[in-house]
């Protein structure tokens, strides 16, 4: 398969991408193509890798309105919906995140990360993930955290479900420390997951101090533990919201301590713009993480989704562009340079984060992943929250998208205008 006249984001000019099986074997220009070829036009549209999602929920996705709506939108209110539920069948679990799966494929993702609730001693949210994992093989990489969605020793039987989850093999520790009694709890249950990664030899991707109390301080333990081991590059820290309250002062000595522990940060515009500042008198707080802050300190952020139409975040398509538009608002990343390397947040350092770095990018000798989309830059693609073309894995196509086109008629003229904006 060859790709004809391509942009890429670090490359100037048109740019041909041949791939030979399921890999890219050379990036030319003007190549030469023969009768058999297969070929793509990308029409001077951006190639890039594809789109990563790094913080999902898909044992819950598209579960909104059973057994009923979310009439506040808080989160105490969505986690008592799910509570009123029970819980779904494998089942019911497994058509639903299928059908949200296929949404995300469709959007250009090619790796998911989701954090799955292992609270009910049967595991059935696990079971459905690890069985989607081997369904969808061929397609994304699906990496399944287990997570004690309540904390670890807010009840008793959990951290033997945690270890009986990974044992089965979930391919990442959680945890909610936030919601762990006191903070000596919240201290014992972060040294528990940097335990247990050990033992079981697996990545770390901790629910981290998720609310507005500016006391939630588990970052600071789950950085110590991190930089203490060396194992930082293996350690996410989701959420940490909180961050976004710390006072300067607290606030710049964790960024400092951060850049030396190495872990990464996954921010999730959609879901913490909507949940945060629920306690507030004017003026709300927006409620991120200071993403601004720890980019410009070299450390690695990324963007997440989050809940996806369930009974904690009511609305979504799957989109990762959507996710970015939030984020860069709600963040203050509109600078121009923010902008042009905007696409970094659901790509290259998401890449990072979920440790697919090695077989990620546009270059010879690398798996053919990526996906063409109608935009001819990261900018234009922001802003126009530009549709997938094509998402291409392993040199195969997996998902196509028509272009979208607007037709105008002004007077007795029809006007066909692809870029209407
Ligand atoms: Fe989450």
């Amino acid at each position: 398969m060859i790709i004809k006249h391509a942009q890429l984001r670090d490359r100037e000019g048109l740019w041909d991408i041949v791939i030979d099986k399921e890999n890219i074997v050379d990036i030319t220009k003007d190549y030469p193509l023969k009768d058999q070829d297969k070929v793509i036009d990308a029409r001077e549209n951006l190639v890039t890798s594809p789109f990563i999602e790094p913080h999902t929920h898909l044992d819950y996705a598209l579960t909104a309105g059973n057994p009923s709506w979310n009439m506040t939108g808080t989160l105490s209110e969505g986690l008592n919906i799910q509570r009123k539920r029970g819980d779904l069948s494998k089942q019911e679990i497994k058509t639903r995140a299928r059908k949200a799966i296929k949404w995300y494929i469709a959007n250009g993702v090619q790796v998911i990360r989701t954090h799955t609730n292992i609270s009910d001693s049967q595991l059935i949210g696990l079971h459905a993930m690890l069985e989607l994992q081997e369904e969808f093989a061929h397609m994304l990489e699906l990496q399944i955290v287990a997570f004690p969605q309540q904390g670890i020793y807010t009840d008793s039987k959990m951290v033997a479900q945690l270890e009986a989850a990974l044992k089965e093999g979930a391919d990442v520790v959680g945890g909610a420390p936030h919601f762990e009694f006191t903070r000596e709890y919240s201290v014992q249950s972060v040294k528990k997951i940097f335990e247990l990664s050990q033992k079981y030899n697996c990545m770390i991707d901790i629910h981290c101090d998720e609310t507005d109390d500016d006391h939630s301080r588990a970052l600071e333990v789950v950085i110590a533990e991190a930089y203490h081991m060396g194992i930082g590059h293996l350690v996410s820290a989701s959420h940490t919201t909180a961050f976004g309250s710390y006072n300067n002062a607290y606030a710049y000595k964790i960024l400092e301590n951060a850049v030396k522990s190495n872990i990464n940060f996954i921010a999730n515009p959609l879901v913490n713009i909507n949940l945060q500042g629920r306690y507030d008198s004017y003026p709300v707080r927006r409620g991120l993480t200071r993403v601004k802050e720890l980019l410009e300190t070299g450390i690695n952020v990324c963007f997440g989704h989050d809940d996806l139409l369930d009974s904690i975040y009511p609305l979504g398509t799957a989109n990762m562009l959507q996710v970015l538009f939030m984020g860069i608002h709600v963040c203050h990343l509109t600078g121009y340079d923010q902008m042009n390397k905007s696409l970094d947040l659901i790509t290259t350092n998401s890449a990072k984060t979920v440790q697919v770095e090695q077989e990620y990018g546009i270059e010879v000798g690398k798996p053919a992943n990526f996906i063409i989309l109608q935009a001819k830059n990261d900018y234009d693609a922001l802003r126009r929250q530009s549709p997938i073309l094509y998402s291409i894995r392993q040199g195969n196509i997996i998902a196509e998208n028509n272009p979208l086109q607007a037709k105008l008629w002004l007077g007795n003229e029809e006007d066909e205008v692809e870029f209407l904006y």
